[in-house]
């Protein structure tokens, strides 16, 4: 598995966690523990590496998807898997238009198979966290928190 923009390596601890026992690689230009320093258009490995190229929440940050994806193609095996992950419709319709797709779909998204709703709560520590993966500054207002909010995951099933 290659794990393009793996940040702090989250996913790969994750991975090895659940069980993953094969070759977890992930690259990062601000690379965590454990991850290769590396940027996606440009990736450090020979063609047809990987079985699988996980982008979570990193193709609608950069400024070249089309060129990340066509590095990603270049180092899986044929056959392959490409998965993408986005925060949300919003974003997934950013990288869909800097992918040159139509911002707004054509019609409207089907109902999702199912959808689960989380509620939670937004500590101030929280939202430096979450600032720091995106490698801004982690000042954020204290009395802006906590924030109660929720989280949805919308799930397709074809
Ligand atoms: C929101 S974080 C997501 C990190 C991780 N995938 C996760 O879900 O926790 C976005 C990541 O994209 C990385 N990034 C930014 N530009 C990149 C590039 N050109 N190539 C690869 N990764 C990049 C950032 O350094 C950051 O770690």
């Amino acid at each position: 598995m290659l794990d393009v923009g793996a940040g702090d390596g989250r996913l790969r601890r994750e991975a090895w966690a659940r069980g993953h026992a094969g070759l977890f690689v992930g690259v990062d230009p601000h690379p965590g523990p454990g991850i290769l320093a590396g940027r996606a258009e440009a990736l450090p490995f020979h063609d047809a590496t990987f079985d699988l190229a996980l982008f979570v929440r990193v193709l609608a940050h950069l400024p070249r998807p089309e060129q990340a994806l066509a590095e990603a193609r270049r180092v899986l095996r044929r056959g392959a898997w490409i998965t993408v992950a986005e925060h949300g419709p919003a974003h997934l319709r950013a990288t869909w238009a800097a992918l040159g797709r139509p911002a707004t779909p054509p019609r409207p998204a089907p109902e999702p198979t199912f959808t689960i709703t989380v509620p939670v709560t937004v500590t101030a520590e929280d939202a430096r966290f979450l600032r720091r993966t995106y490698r801004e500054p982690a000042e954020v207002p204290s009395h802006f928190f906590p924030v109660l909010d929720e989280v949805q995951l919308l799930v397709w099933w074809r």
